[in-house]
């Protein structure tokens, strides 16, 4: 049963023409098709691929280091400092971002050198390294920008600290990113992260204003969500592909899978913002309206319920705009509509993954697009 499966994957591998040398040979494990070796490693392949519950096992060693590696980037002699830019490096974030770049990584050199064990690249860790920081420096602002009280089940930096402060422990946090990354001495991946910073501050930039015109509203939303979150995804993965010397087609494979889990990752956090509570959150439901931000749901909502665009407008400033949109949406398909649009581009970012060879971190990185639509908070 296994054999027939594999043997119609290896087809399709061979009419896609992705890769004419694999012809032959088994889609899953690369073994020759009719071996003993192949229907074992294969059906072993496919348990292993089923039970794939913590995708951190393939990379914990790496984001181990990673997190000390980041610490020790942010030492220096000013104590403040030191304890302001250290404060959210302490060993309980999730590392979503590194996890998913150091996994990419893994996947892009078995792909490029075959299955073979294989160490990442100082390169690679740094870029994984370098996103980290550059997120975490975007959130310490992006709390300041939107009167974030708490981050990470504790209180935000400037909460703490001070504005100031904050404005200046992110720009400390990005200074030394770039600091990390220019030690690298690699050009195009500079070029790469360098892009990553400008389309944050735009993507920022852009979610604080919206379009009059309703047609040019929703290609706004989604241009603003992947500036704002898939862009770091994009060119991080595009980043280690080409530093496992991939071809011009697998840079431009793992740029797309980044694109579409990032952009799959907001429109998740843009209904969860209207599907889940406080508590499960950590943050107000209807968040998105109280700081006058039109998402996806709402957008989707407007086409049913017009009065909507009124105040979207106005940035739902008006008495009860945030409590009639909230009850509006609920009661509209835009909750619906957009986990749909969430599916079809984490079914995308898997598509291109499955284009590469096999390895137990590619499945891993399937099962991750697929569980970013099932989270909670
Ligand atoms: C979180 O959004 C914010 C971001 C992903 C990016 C913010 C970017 C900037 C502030 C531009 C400055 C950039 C640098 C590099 C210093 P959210 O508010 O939707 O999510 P949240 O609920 O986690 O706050
Ligand atoms: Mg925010």
């Amino acid at each position: 049963m296994f054999r027939r499966k594999f043997l119609k994957s290896v087809s399709l591998w061979g009419r896609n023409g992705a890769s004419k040398r694999r012809i032959g040979h088994c889609f899953q494990c690369t073994a020759l098709q009719n071996t003993t070796h192949h229907v074992r490693s294969c059906s072993q392949a496919t348990q292993q691929q089923m039970k794939i519950s913590d995708p951190h096992i393939f990379v914990k060693n790496e984001l181990r280091h990673l997190s000390n590696s980041i610490l020790n980037e942010l030492n220096t002699p000013l104590e403040p400092l030191k304890n302001i830019t250290q404060y959210y490096f302490d060993n309980k974030g999730k590392l979503f971002r590194p996890m998913v770049i150091l996994l990419m990584a893994k996947v892009c050199n078995k792909h490029v050198y075959g299955n073979e064990e294989r160490s990442l690249s100082n390169a690679q860790n740094t870029v994984a390294r370098v996103a980290e920081m550059i997120h975490t420096a975007s959130l310490v602002h992006d709390d300041i920008i939107d009167l974030a009280d708490s981050r990470r089940g504790k209180p935000s930096t400037h909460h703490i600290w001070g504005e100031k402060e904050a404005v200046l422990a992110g720009n400390y946090i990005m200074s030394r990113a770039t600091i990390a990354l220019a030690r690298l001495g690699n050009v195009e991946v500079i070029k790469l992260l360098a892009k990553v910073l400008d389309d944050l501050v735009k993507g920022e930039f852009m979610q604080m204003g919206s379009r009059e015109d309703p047609n040019e509203r929703f290609t706004h939303y989604l241009d603003k969500t992947f500036k704002k979150t898939a862009s770091l995804l994009a060119y991080t993965c595009r980043s280690v592909a080409l530093l496992a010397n991939g071809s011009k087609e697998l840079q431009d494979l793992a740029f797309q899978y980044g694109k579409n889990l990032g952009i799959a990752f907001q429109l998740v956090d843009d209904v969860l913002d209207f599907s889940s509570s406080q508590e499960v959150l950590g943050k107000p439901a209807a968040a998105d309206l109280r700081l006058g931000l039109a998402t996806g749901p709402v957008l989707f909502a407007s086409e049913e319920f017009p009065e909507i665009t009124a105040f979207i407008m106005r940035r739902f400033k008006g008495e009860n705009d945030v409590e009639e949109t909230y009850d509006l949406v609920r009661k509209s398909t835009g909750i619906e509509r957009t986990m749909s649009l969430a599916r079809q581009h984490s079914r995308e970012a898997t598509r291109q993954l499955m284009k590469l060879r096999h390895s137990p971190e590619r499945d891993a990185l399937v099962e991750l697009s697929g569980n970013l639509l099932k989270r909670e908070n």
